[in-house]
């Protein structure tokens, strides 16, 4: 192998360019030469190249966001945009490519593979929602972000006596709201793992009041079956049940931006590293994931075929801790 290739694809994350800079710095020092390719799979299929070298990534490890940018890109589902793809690969001389992203990237990364191009994915999405992966690049930085927003809410909430619906990203997953609401001290989290009844919801806040709790914080995953509109909706004609006035927060793509924390330069480094090993030794069609304190392959049919779930343990930990 000569020539490899990066690209980072779906929803950036913090620590995507440290893990850019990794794939450079150790696929050069392998002896290739390193292409990156902009804005994910569309860069990939309008032969968007651009070659990285050891300068170039300089600087960025502190960066939110990526230097090569991202898409979401549709076309990348049809055969004949993944071919046009290959073609633009093969007529560089790239012969091995490192795809950094979630689930929706690593389902492309595995159509290419079944393609017979030799990929490697790296486990990156805020939402670690990923099989393979017990931690993924992105996910400890918008927990702090998220955590950051619960700590200020809670100074407001106490000073007039308010509850508060923060609702956190994730997708379908409830990774990032189970979290943030435990580290967090929420008085309830909605899951949409966990079904819910408005009205025990409403219950609880209300017990919140009785004790004389001086606020009520509600962690709402975005994809749970009543998010942070659908639940205020719901209080609003029940205002006088909750004790609390009701506010609502969504803290939406914050999340996502700003400087990757220690953890996330850290696992996004080692993971990125791991995908040249993983190159090298010939070994394709993978995911590099951290399992329990180290990095693994996973094959990437496995990680489409599975479903990542909720630690049992830490659900319930949540109840207990939020008395
Ligand atoms: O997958 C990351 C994520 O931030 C999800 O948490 C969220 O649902 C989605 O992306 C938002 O997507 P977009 O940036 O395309 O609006």
């Amino acid at each position: 192998m000569k020539r490899i290739a990066v690209l980072t694809s779906g929803g950036d994350a913090p620590g995507m360019n440290a893990a850019i800079r990794a794939v450079v710095r150790t696929g050069i020092d392998r002896g290739w030469e390193v292409f990156g390719i902009r804005h994910g799979y569309k860069g990939l299929i309008e032969s968007e190249c651009v070659p990285l070298g050891l300068r170039d990534v300089g600087g960025i490890i502190q960066q939110g966001g990526t230097i090569l940018g991202s898409a979401r890109c549709p076309e990348f589902k049809e055969e004949a945009s993944r071919r046009k793809a290959l073609e633009n690969l093969a007529s560089i001389g790239i012969e091995g490519l490192v795809v950094i992203g979630g689930n929706g990237s690593q389902a492309g990364s595995l159509e290419l593979s079944r393609m017979g191009f030799p990929v490697v994915g790296v486990a990156s999405t805020i939402d670690n929602d990923l099989y393979g992966s017990d931690l993924t690049i992105g996910v400890d930085t918008a927990l702090n972000i998220a955590l950051e927003a619960i700590d200020r809410l809670k100074v407001t909430a106490s000073s007039h006596h308010r509850a508060f619906l923060v609702e956190v990203m994730g997708r379908e997953f409830g990774y990032l709201a189970l979290v943030a609401g435990i580290i967090g001290g929420a008085e309830a989290i909605v899951l949409p793992e966990v079904e819910i009844d408005p009205e025990d919801l409403a219950d609880e806040i209300r017990r919140s009041y009785q004790r004389g709790k001086p606020h009520a914080l509600v962690v709402v995953a975005e994809g749970a079956a009543y998010n942070a509109g659908l639940l205020a909706q719901y209080f609003q004609r029940h205002r006088d049940r909750l004790g609390y006035d009701l506010r609502v927060t969504i803290i939406g793509h914050v999340q996502r931006g700003g400087s990757p924390g220690a953890l996330d330069r850290l696992l996004a480094t080692r993971l990125a590293a791991g995908a040249t090993a993983a190159l090298e030794r010939g070994e394709f069609g993978v995911l590099l994931g951290l399992r329990g304190s180290e990095v693994k392959a996973t094959p990437l049919e496995e990680v489409a075929s599975r479903r990542k779930e909720l630690d049992p343990a830490l659900l319930a930990l949540a109840k207990v801790l939020a008395a």
